[in-house]
């Protein structure tokens, strides 16, 4: 859907960015882009939960059926042919929410999210939505700032399950 370039402060370039929904071809690499940036951020959660969480809900016949719903809608970067971030928008209950949104570390901070939550706009808009709602973790500080910057409040805090693991989540939303 979108190609360019995109720069970071270090002057850093990457080329060839493309943002495109997602093929039942690029589910191996969304779970890899998964597991890796999951690692990397949920660092107060342990692998195993993370990977029992992994396997049951983004296991390949989970991803199929995300790939199937009228309810979700996903799509992938793609940096010179590399799957480096999935964004997964669901309709639920009559609202708009930007569900998943991870790009792999070395990835990060190259402008790859904001180009997906253009695209998050873009969709919410078109599907007559006003609002876009997220749900992030009290812990992962750098996302939720990230929300911040982009003009999410926060209102309501919920537990979260992972595994054996209890969370906190903050509920926030957007006005379009
Ligand atoms: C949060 C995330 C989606 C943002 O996407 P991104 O492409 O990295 O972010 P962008 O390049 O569009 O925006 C960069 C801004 O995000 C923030 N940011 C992103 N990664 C950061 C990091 N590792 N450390 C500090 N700030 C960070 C900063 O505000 C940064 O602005 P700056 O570069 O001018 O300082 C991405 O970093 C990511 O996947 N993080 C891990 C997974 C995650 O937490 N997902 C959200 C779950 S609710």
């Amino acid at each position: 859907m979108e190609a360019g370039n995109t720069e970071i402060s270090k002057g850093i370039f990457l080329k060839n960015i493309i943002i495109r929904k997602w093929q039942k071809k690029d589910f191996d690499n969304v779970q890899i882009v998964l597991r890796n940036s999951w690692y990397s951020t949920y660092d107060f959660i342990p692998k195993d939960d993370l990977d029992f969480y992994l396997s049951q809900k983004y296991s390949i016949e989970e991803l199929e059926k995300l790939y199937y719903s009228e309810n979700n809608i996903c799509y992938v970067s793609e940096v010179d042919t590399k799957i480096c971030g999935w964004l997964k928008l669901t309709i639920n209950e009559n609202k708009f929410f930007l569900s998943s949104i991870y790009i792999l570390p070395e990835f990060q901070r190259f402008k790859i999210g904001s180009k997906l939550f253009d695209i998050t706009i873009q969709e919410a808009l078109s599907n007559s939505f006003k609002e876009i709602y997220v749900g992030v973790m009290n812990k992962n500080l750098v996302a939720l700032n990230w929300y911040k910057k982009l003009g999410f409040e926060f209102f309501r805090e919920e537990p979260f399950q992972m595994g054996n693991t209890k969370v906190f989540h903050l509920i926030g939303k957007k006005k379009l």
